[in-house]
């Protein structure tokens, strides 16, 4: 499964990505805005840092100004993808992204029918929203299991990455599920990462150690 980080905070980015781990990033109109930063610098400087897909989120909801927005935000970087919720005009625009060969991330996905729709439509990738499904009182990751098998029965390309992730066993359970890429905060990455009795044992090893210089 590839690994992006959920984030639009450089430090973060950097940080994340020298752990060697990860394989692109996404962003969305909120990570960027909690930045407070330009969006176009942003984007540009992530991609000088993670050499893998970045997602970038357009802000129009029709499908004309949704095309002409992606085609400006694709000249920024040649790994820039353009992230479409999905809407109707969102799909239109997808498909018309498709055929200009510029890379889509269907986004605000809670259902495997827009999963469905979202690769008729030629979806690079597609987000399903694990945790806000789970907020709402739904099973998110059977969302991710059902849509899996859709994709999977018409061998199709577009690849499914579990987001809005909020636990270490989210990733966990995608992964075993057989998703394509999660999505994760650095928060949620470090958890996954860490592990107490890692420490414990390191700590004793280097105790151990000491008698034998002695
Ligand atoms: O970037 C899309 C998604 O991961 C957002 O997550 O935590 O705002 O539901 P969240």
């Amino acid at each position: 499964m590839k690994l992006f980080i959920d984030s639009a905070n450089i430090d973060e980015i950097k940080q994340a990505a020298s752990w060697g781990i990860i394989d692109g990033v996404t962003t969305n109109p909120s990570l960027v805005a909690k930045e407070g930063g330009d969006f176009k610098e942003t984007v540009r400087e992530i991609c000088k840092i993670v050499n893998g897909p970045v997602s970038a989120e357009v802000l129009s909801l029709e499908s004309g100004k949704m095309v002409a927005e992606a085609e400006h935000i694709a000249t920024w970087h040649k790994n820039v993808v353009i992230k479409i919720p999905c809407t109707t005009e969102g799909l239109k625009a997808a498909r018309k992204l498709s055929r200009l060969k510029i890379k889509t991330n269907v986004t605000l996905v809670f259902s495997a029918n827009q999963v469905l729709a979202a690769a008729k439509a030629g979806a690079t990738f597609i987000s399903i929203f694990v945790g806000r499904l789970d907020d709402a009182g739904e099973n998110g990751l059977a969302v991710v299991e059902e849509s899996l098998k859709i994709l999977k029965n018409y061998d199709s390309k577009s690849e499914l990455i579990v987001a809005s992730v909020r636990s270490p066993l989210t990733v966990q359970k995608a992964a075993a599920l057989g998703a394509h890429v999660a999505t994760v905060p650095y928060k949620v990455l470090e958890q996954m990462l860490k592990h107490s009795l890692t420490d414990a044992g390191i700590e004793r090893f280097l105790k151990d150690w000491e008698s034998v210089k002695k």
